[in-house]
């Protein structure tokens, strides 16, 4: 029986330690994960989290190559070339770019998960691939849910809740405790539909979300019907020394390279 466990807001991880050792999974609806997923699918080389604005800076400092990324307020952060909206993060645009990437919640958990075992990012662009993955991994999980301002945020409950409903689902043996009890129950109620998952119901959920409003105040509107998109980058970004790329491209390396080696 493999436990399945969810921090309902990155403010419940005490430090560096909490997680570390764990198979983690960094949810960030609205907006990061879904941004950073859309990225790399869009080709961009990596992305770097940044803790703040200034230690980005510093990051980007002397790279030609990278450009500065992320929001405060759901809005771009003067200076940097991009916000934090996914519909910015265009192929021609980051392609073989490094981002460095700094936002309000999302980043800080992922630079959380820098002593994990395992560390993916997920959102409602690839939820059937980051399931499947957990099924595969056969292996305790720990769900983070990124929250907004270190408070309790609907949309990342109900990402974790799906994903604990399809667990059950596919016969995974999980023990879990209130707080995923809880999360799979809001899953239930504002994701399914006769247990399918609804884009539809997911939309009618981000508009009436806390942060899905004021992003609709700040002339974000756009990108919770985005967000909102099921499964439509099934990949999974992977979050290894420091940096995010997607699992597939790593793999597809390592493959190339063992081919080489066989042909020397
Ligand atoms: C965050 O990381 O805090 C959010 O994604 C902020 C946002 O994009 O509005």
């Amino acid at each position: 029986m493999s436990k399945v466990e969810v921090y309902i807001t990155q403010s419940l991880i005490k430090d560096d330690l909490t997680l570390k050792g764990k198979n983690v999974v960094i949810i960030d609806v609205l907006r990061s994960t879904s941004t950073m997923i859309v990225a790399l699918a869009n080709g961009a080389k990596e992305i770097i989290p940044a803790e703040t604005v200034s230690v980005a800076a510093r990051i980007a400092r002397g790279s030609n190559n990278s450009l500065l990324c992320g929001e405060r307020g759901g809005k771009i952060i003067e200076g940097f070339n991009l916000g934090n909206s996914p519909l910015e993060y265009k192929e021609e645009i980051i392609k073989d770019r490094s981002l460095i990437f700094s936002t309000t919640n999302g980043t800080l958990s992922i630079l959380r998960a820098k002593l994990s075992k395992s560390c993916v990012l997920a959102s409602f662009l690839n939820l059937s691939k980051v399931i499947d993955y957990i099924i595969n991994l056969k292996e305790d999980v720990t769900l983070v849910c990124s929250g907004k301002l270190n408070n309790f945020c609907i949309e990342d409950a109900v990402c974790a809740g799906i994903i604990i409903n399809k667990l059950i689902e596919n016969k995974v043996n999980i023990e879990i405790s209130d707080p995923e009890f809880a999360v799979l129950k809001l899953g239930k109620i504002l994701a399914l539909n006769s247990g399918n998952i609804s884009s539809d119901k997911i939309l009618d959920m981000l508009k009436i979300s806390e942060h899905g409003k004021y992003l609709k105040s700040v002339g974000f509107e756009d990108d919770l019907i985005f967000c909102s998109k099921v499964d439509t980058y099934p990949y999974i970004p992977l979050y290894i020394k420091g940096a995010i790329r997607l699992k597939e491209k790593i793999e597809d390396e390592t493959n190339i390279k063992a081919a080489m080696k066989k042909i020397k």
